[in-house]
């Protein structure tokens, strides 16, 4: 590991033992796997802790509604309303989605024709100054990258909203979804282009993985190990092995 290489916690226990402490300080991990695997409640978890630890969150919505997510959360006895008002913040991009005539984002209201990635980047930007979070969870991906249909275009934007990213004084991570796991399948834009990446899927049997893929400047655990949503959140049991078909490795 590179001695400078600062760790933060994502606050699953299991999953700091799996990376050898927590993911890298002020990179962007991306977190992502089929729907309904926990990518969401992760980045939740992940602001949740930061909190604990008096570090404020920002959470970029791309995707639910925040209202929604706060009301789920509240399955972990997260009450972000409550406990967390101080320390996490919503941001609602969702209407990116659905390009409607006129676009409201924070407070910035745009025409639909006018959107482009340098709208949420200033977004992004704007409210990062003002709330000066130590983490930012963008969830997901995916939605915007929705808009375009050739690679070439997901990846300068996928860069462009990376590199705002890492201009801020913030550890992200950011969510999307997979579209295949097969072990000969093509590796989407952001795989490449987050420092790591961490895999989550449920097999036909119910058994939910998780993987780290990549994760730059550092050792991690290489092995799948299963982890169970539970009344608290995620929990990984990093000393579990878990057999895997081939075509979820
Ligand atoms: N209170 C809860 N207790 C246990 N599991 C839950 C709870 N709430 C949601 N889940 C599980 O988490 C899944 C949704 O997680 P989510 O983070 O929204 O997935 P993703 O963002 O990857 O689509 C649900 O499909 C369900 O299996
Ligand atoms: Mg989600």
């Amino acid at each position: 590991m590179r001695p400078d290489l600062k760790k933060i916690s994502t606050g699953i226990s299991g999953l700091d033992e799996m990376l050898n402490g927590g993911v890298p300080k002020k990179r962007i991990c991306l977190v992502t796997g089929g729907p309904g695997v926990g990518k969401t409640i992760l980045g939740l978890q992940f602001l949740v802790n930061g909190a604990h630890q008096n570090e404020k969150g920002l959470f970029v919505s791309l995707e639910e509604k925040p209202s929604h997510i706060i009301e789920n959360a509240l399955g972990f006895n997260w009450d972000f309303k409550k406990n967390y008002e101080e320390k996490v913040k919503f941001v609602d991009a969702s209407p990116l989605q659905t390009l409607h005539d006129e676009i409201k984002i924070g407070e910035i209201t745009i025409g639909s024709e006018q959107f482009s990635f340098a709208t949420l980047v200033s977004v992004i930007k704007k409210e990062a100054y003002r709330i000066k979070p130590k983490r930012i969870v963008l969830d997901s991906l995916t939605a915007l990258l929705f808009q375009f249909d050739n690679n070439f275009d997901r990846r300068r934007a996928t860069l462009e909203l990376f590199q705002c990213l890492n201009e801020l004084d913030a550890t992200c991570i950011v969510t999307s979804e997979l579209r295949s796991y097969s072990p000969d399948r093509e590796l989407q834009v952001e795989e490449y282009l987050a420092q790591g990446v961490i895999l989550l899927a449920t097999l036909p049997n119910g058994i939910r993985t998780v993987h780290i893929e990549k994760m730059r400047g550092t050792s991690h655990d290489l092995n799948t190990r299963p982890y169970q949503i539970g009344e608290k959140g995620i929990e990984v049991f990093p000393k579990e092995t878990v057999t895997v078909p081939s075509r979820y490795l």
